[in-house]
């Protein structure tokens, strides 16, 4: 079982979390919503049209029954046919020639041919959205039937409009709500950013004046003949070092490092040789490398900085004993990769993202900041990436940098 985390951190990353769902159910209710209203909408202007269309097969019955093209009926019919101004409709006989058409755009400069064959292909369109209404055309003395006609149409332009409108209204607003959320995480990196290194600029400055009131001090240890044969200056003076790359480290987290060309094989053995006496002695640390030159592009102190949290986080890993195998290898396409090895107890799967996330720890006495500042200071500073390689519940984990490497 992994202990309990402990940072506040994590329990913000939770919660950010379960507000995005709750963002996201709600945007989604809001557009079922939007849909569905539309559709009640379009349903009912499609019944409105059909009876429209209907009075219009109407209208051609009663102009065909009224002989008097003065009578009331005649007049009220095409006072019918003129008013649909919208809903395209074409008239044909049964045998499927077009008779005549309402609200298609024809351009009057097309051939007959080509009129012909684009009503032919409206027509059919039609008939595959709506069915045909049927117009019967009676003698108006004998009653009789002489002619049936059909009235084929589709949705007019108002109503397609109204069908699109939803979708069209969502992804504006979805585009836009996309656009903020970035512009919005970005601002808050931004600032985050600010937060860090003004942080660890002032953290360096800070340190700046004890180190060098402590150097002083040295210096007036080292006239003590006592103290001096006792080794004290050495050790206070090994101290002195460990608390200047600390504060180099800070100072050049918060400024812009400038890169250069380094011996990473080099960088990485002072690291191991800084470790190896201040480690369990059964926990063996061991370099890989074909060439024992490999170079690249690197800030020392920062890139030594996160090799030293690799191996401080593999053995927590470890706890008593294990093996640490840290292997250099010149990859294809001028990358160098390091892969830091150990025998721990891994990592879930599900959390290979999230130990990067500052406060993610789940050690008491952790920061959750080691692997952020690593992949800080490897993707920002070395325009690199680090990652977790593989890893496996109680046999090991491998985190991968690859940075670039400097060709000769
Ligand atoms: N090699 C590893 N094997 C197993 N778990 C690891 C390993 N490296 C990191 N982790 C997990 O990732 C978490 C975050 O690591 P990170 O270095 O960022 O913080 P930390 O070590 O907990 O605290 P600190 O800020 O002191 O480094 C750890 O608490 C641990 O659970
Ligand atoms: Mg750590």
């Amino acid at each position: 079982m992994s202990k309990k985390i402990v940072t506040p951190g994590i329990d913000f990353y939770q919660r950010n979390t379960r507000f995005k769902w709750v963002v996201l159910a709600v945007s989604i209710l809001i557009s079922a919503g939007s849909i569905y209203y539309t559709k009640i909408l379009v349903d009912q202007l499609k019944g409105r049209e059909r009876q429209q269309v209907h009075l219009y097969a109407k209208a051609i019955e009663y102009t065909a029954k009224e002989q008097d093209p003065y009578s009331d009926v005649n007049f009220i019919a095409q006072e019918l046919l003129f008013q649909n101004k919208s809903i395209p409709i074409i008239l044909a006989d049964g045998n499927g020639n077009v008779l005549s058409s309402r609200n298609l755009f024809i351009d009057s400069t097309w051939s007959e041919n080509r009129t012909k064959s684009f009503l032919k292909k409206e027509m059919d369109l039609m008939r595959e959205t709506y069915e045909p209404i049927t117009v019967t055309l009676r003698d108006p003395q004998t009653n009789e039937v002489f002619g049936t006609q059909y009235i084929y149409y589709k949705n007019s332009s108002l109503l397609t409009q109204i069908i699109a409108y939803p979708y069209i209204q969502l992804s504006v607003i979805a585009i836009f709500g996309f656009i903020a959320y970035m512009a919005f995480n970005y601002s808050k990196a931004a600032e985050q950013n600010r937060v860090w290194v003004g942080l660890a600029k002032e953290t360096a400055h800070q340190l700046g004046t004890p180190l060098s009131s402590l150097m002083a001090w040295v210096e007036v240890i080292r006239e003590d003949a006592d103290m001096r044969e006792k080794g004290v200056v050495e050790e206070l003076e090994k101290d002195i070092q460990k608390l200047r790359i600390v504060t180099e480290r800070f100072s050049s987290i918060g400024s812009t490092p400038t890169l250069k060309q380094e011996n990473v094989v080099a960088l990485i053995h002072n690291v191991v040789n800084y470790l190896r006496p201040r480690v369990s002695s059964k926990i063996k640390i061991e370099v890989y490398t074909l060439s024992e030159s490999i170079i690249a592009n690197v800030h020392a102190p920062l890139f030594e900085w996160v090799i030293e949290n690799l191996c401080k986080n593999a053995v927590d890993a470890m706890g008593n004993s294990g093996v640490i195998a840290i292997k250099i290898l010149r990859g294809s396409e001028n990358k160098v990769f390091i892969d830091v090895s150990d025998t721990g107890k891994g990592i879930p799967r599900s959390k290979l993202e999230t130990v990067f996330r500052p406060g993610f720890t789940t050690k008491k006495r952790g920061w959750g900041l080691g692997l952020t500042l690593a992949k800080r200071i490897i993707d920002t500073y070395h325009n690199g990436k680090i990652f977790v390689k593989a890893s496996e519940e109680n046999q090991g984990t491998t985190f991968r940098i690859s940075i670039n490497a400097v060709t000769h």
